[in-house]
C-alpha cells in the first residue's frame, strides 16, 4: 500500500497550478446521463473519484474517453443500466449523484445506500425527500434506494440543511421535470454554481444558482455540454496554508480567489500577507510563525469544512491558542490522535478543538483516515522535524492531484513509497 514519506522543515517557495475542482467534475460527469448528445468537460483532474465516476458511467451504458489536456468525453446515447452498485458507492459517497439524472431521464433509478461513514453519519435522507416531492415514488430495497417516476413534476423544496450534493441531484432532477421547481434554503457552494452553469449551457432553465434559492424550469430534452470545470478552491487553500506552516511563499495559479474569502481572510489573520490577481493567489509568510486563529465551519460563503483539518495543523505549529469548531459534519476530528503523535498539544472538547500551538513537531508514522485529514498529516509533515510517513494515502489520491510532485516542486522534501 502506498505512503508518503516527507523529511520535514524546508519553507516551500515557488509556483503551483490547481487543478479542476473534484466536487464539481463529479456532478458535471454525471451531468451527462441527462442527455443523449455528446458532452466534453475539460480540466478534469487525475483522481481516484474521477476514475470511480467513470467507472459508474460505463456501467450505465455511457460511451466515454480520455481525450487530451485532462478531457473527458462522454455520450450516453442509450442507457443500459440503472445501477449504482455497492462495490462503487462505498468507496464513493457522490455516487448518489446519479439518482436525480437516472430518474429524471429514464424514470428509474437504484441506487446502494452509502452506509456508514469515517466523518460521521451522512444520511441522504433531504435527497430522497426533495425527489419524493417532485413526485417520485421511492423505497429501499436490499440496502439499495429504489426509485420509480413517469415523469417527474416541478414542486417546492426545502431543504433543512443546505446540502451540496443534495440540492445538485434535485437540481439536476428538475431541469428535465414537467413545471417549475424551486429549491429553498438551497446550498451556495460554487460547486453548485459551476454545475448550474453548466446544466444551463445544456439548455436548461435555472435561475438563483449562488443563492439560497434556485428555480428550475424543466425542459423536454437537453442538449449536451462542452465545458470547463472550475478551479479546486480546497487544493489551492491546502497549498496556501502549507506555504503559511512553513514560512514560505507561494503562488497559486489557475485559482479563483473569490471562491476563497473565508479561508484568505483567516490566513490574514494568521499573519500572512495574501496577493490576488484575477486567477491566481500568492502567500508571502516572509519565514514568520503563524498566529494561531479561532475557526468555525459553515456552509458557504462561510469557512469550508474540507478545509478545517488543515487550520487545525496550521494552529499546532502556530504562536498562541486557536479554537476550531465544526459544525457541519461531526465525527471530523479523526486526524487529532494522528497530529498529537507529533507532539501536537490539542485537547477535543464535544465538536470543538482547543488547540495549543507548539514551537516544533516532530516526525512520525500517521495512519490517514479520509481526505481533507490526510492533508492535514502531510502539511505537518512539512514542518515536523525528521521523517514522517503518512500511510493508506488512497485517501488523498481521491481529491488531490500528484500532490508529492506539486510539493516536490515548491522545495518540499517528500515522495511517495510505493512498498
Ligand atoms: C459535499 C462535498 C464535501 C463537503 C460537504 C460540505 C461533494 C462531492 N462533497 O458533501 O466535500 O465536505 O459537501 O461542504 O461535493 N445532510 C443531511 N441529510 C441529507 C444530506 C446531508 O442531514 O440528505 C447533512 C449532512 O449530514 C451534513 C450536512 O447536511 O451534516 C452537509 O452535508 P452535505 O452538504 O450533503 O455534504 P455532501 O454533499 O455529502
Amino acid at each position: 500500500m502506498a505512503r508518503i514519506q516527507i523529511a520535514g522543515g524546508r519553507p516551500l517557495d515557488g509556483t503551483v497550478e490547481v487543478s479542476g475542482a473534484k466536487n464539481a467534475v463529479l456532478p458535471i460527469l454525471m451531468a451527462s446521463l441527462l442527455t443523449d448528445q455528446p458532452c466534453g468537460l475539460s480540466g478534469v483532474p487525475h483522481l481516484k473519484d474521477v476514475t470511480t465516476t467513470m467507472e459508474l458511467l460505463g456501467q450505465m451504458g455511457v460511451e466515454i474517453s480520455l481525450g487530451d489536456c485532462f478531457r473527458v468525453e462522454m455520450c450516453a446515447r442509450e442507457l443500459a443500466g440503472d445501477t449504482a452498485p455497492y462495490e462503487l458507492v462505498k468507496t464513493m459517497r457522490a455516487s448518489i449523484l446519479v439518482l436525480g439524472p437516472l430518474l429524471a431521464r429514464q424514470g428509474v433509478a437504484k441506487v446502494s445506500l452509502p452506509g456508514g461513514c469515517a466523518i460521521g453519519a451522512r444520511p441522504v435522507d433531504l435527497h430522497l425527500k426533495g425527489l419524493k416531492a417532485m413526485g417520485a415514488d421511492i423505497h429501499v430495497d436490499a440496502g439499495y434506494i429504489v426509485a420509480r417516476a413517469e415523469r417527474l413534476k416541478g414542486a417546492r423544496v426545502v431543504l433543512d440543511t443546505a446540502t451540496v450534493t443534495g440540492t445538485e441531484n434535485i437540481m439536476m432532477a428538475a431541469t428535465l421535470a414537467d413545471g417549475t421547481t424551486v429549491i429553498d434554503n438551497a446550498a451556495q457552494e460554487p460547486e453548485v454554481v459551476d454545475l448550474a452553469e453548466c446544466l444551463i449551457t445544456m439548455g436548461a432553465d435555472i435561475s438563483g444558482h449562488g443563492t439560497n434559492t434556485i428555480t428550475i424550469t424543466g425542459r423536454q430534452r437537453l442538449d449536451g455540454y462542452d465545458y470547463k470545470v472550475l478551479p479546486d478552491r480546497i487544493e489551492a487553500g491546502t497549498f496556501l496554508v502549507a506555504a503559511a506552516m512553513t514560512g514560505g511563499r507561494v503562488r497559486t495559479t489557475n485559482a479563483r480567489p473569490d471562491t476563497l474569502d473565508a479561508v484568505l481572510g483567516k490566513l490574514e489573520e494568521a499573519g500572512a500577507e495574501i496577493s490576488i490577481g484575477e486567477d491566481w493567489i500568492e502567500l508571502d509568510m516572509g519565514g514568520r510563525r503563524p498566529k494561531a486563529v479561532d475557526v468555525t465551519t459553515a456552509p458557504y460563503p462561510g469557512f469550508p469544512t474540507d478545509m478545517q483539518a488543515q487550520f487545525t495543523a496550521l494552529n499546532a505549529i502556530a504562536e498562541g491558542t486557536g479554537v476550531v469548531r465544526e459544525t457541519v459534519f461531526e465525527n471530523r476530528f479523526m486526524h487529532v490522535q494522528e497530529l498529537q503523535r507529533l507532539g501536537a498539544d490539542i485537547r477535543l472538547q464535544g465538536n470543538a478543538v482547543i488547540i495549543r500551538g507548539v514551537e516544533k513537531l516532530t516526525g512520525a508514522p500517521l495512519m490517514a483516515t479520509d481526505l481533507r485529514a490526510s492533508a492535514c498529516l502531510v502539511l505537518a509533515g512539512l514542518v515536523a522535524e525528521g521523517m514522517t510517513i503518512v500511510d493508506r494515502v488512497y485517501h488523498i489520491d481521491r481529491g488531490y492531484e500528484n500532490i508529492e510532485e506539486k510539493l516536490r516542486q515548491l522545495g518540499a522534501d517528500i515522495r511517495r513509497l510505493t512498498r
